[in-house]
């Protein structure tokens, strides 16, 4: 355990104490080193095996371990079985079609075929009204990125690829209906897994000063 003391300033009557559990080295290297490794990898690229049931009971589970406001568990997953992906896949084509009429054949055979993608394929949505309203969407949509990010690092760790994926028939009454989404609910993204069959060249991941500054003291006013 390593103990880090934050002071305020001297004025303060108290002293602030955040003591943070380190994890021991070797644990935080292993989870630096899964973080690092996870990927997209494209639903094409993701066939059979995916996970079989205890896995996927693990992946999902990691998805409740994500930090959540209120405890309002403003997200779910909505498995797609083998046996719906043509109906899926029709959903997608109408998706299409209601908003280019002029979609060829050969486009809404496109659309289709995504949904036959991937061994395991799940819709994530966020609910923006249940429970505490003073929990705004934003926190919603963010403890949901944190539910799957746990299962995609899950995946990773059982050594699966993953990828989520999104597109305008997320939106469509199509998808919402087939989906039974409620008014409040939105459809954030599709998250299929499965074993890699081939991959893109890894991208070049930012570095720590792209994304990350300090904050400097505040400018004094006269
Ligand atoms: C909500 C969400 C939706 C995404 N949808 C797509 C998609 O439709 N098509 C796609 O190729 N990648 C999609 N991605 C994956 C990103 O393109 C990918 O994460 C990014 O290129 C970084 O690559 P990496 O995940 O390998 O680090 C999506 C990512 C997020 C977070």
């Amino acid at each position: 355990m390593s103990r880090v003391l934050c002071s305020g300033p001297s004025h303060a009557t108290a002293e602030i104490e955040i003591v943070v559990d380190a994890m021991d080295r070797e644990c935080s290297s292993a989870a630096a080193e899964l973080i690092h490794a996870r990927r997209t990898v494209l639903p094409k690229r993701l066939l059979a095996p995916g996970p079989d049931a205890d896995q996927l009971h693990s992946l999902l589970g990691a998805a409740a371990a994500a930090p959540d406001h209120g405890r309002l568990l403003p997200w779910r997953f909505v498995i797609v079985p083998c046996a719906e992906r043509a109906s899926l896949g029709e959903v997608f084509a109408g998706a299409l079609r209601a908003r280019d009429a002029s979609a060829t054949t050969q486009e809404l055979d496109r659309a289709r075929e995504k949904a036959h993608r991937a061994p395991l394929l799940l819709l994530v949505v966020v609910d923006g009204q249940c429970g505490d309203p003073e929990v705004v969407l934003a926190e919603r949509i963010l403890s949901a990125g944190c539910a799957v990010q746990n299962m995609l690092l899950m995946a990773t760790a059982m050594g699966f690829g993953s990828a989520l994926t999104s597109g305008k028939a997320l939106g469509s009454t199509a998808l919402r209906q087939r989906f039974g989404l409620h008014a409040g609910e939105q459809a954030l993204c599709f998250m299929s897994v499965g074993t890699v069959v081939s991959r893109r060249a890894a991208r070049t991941r930012p570095t720590v000063p792209d994304y990350c500054s300090t904050l400097g003291p505040a400018p004094i006013h006269p």
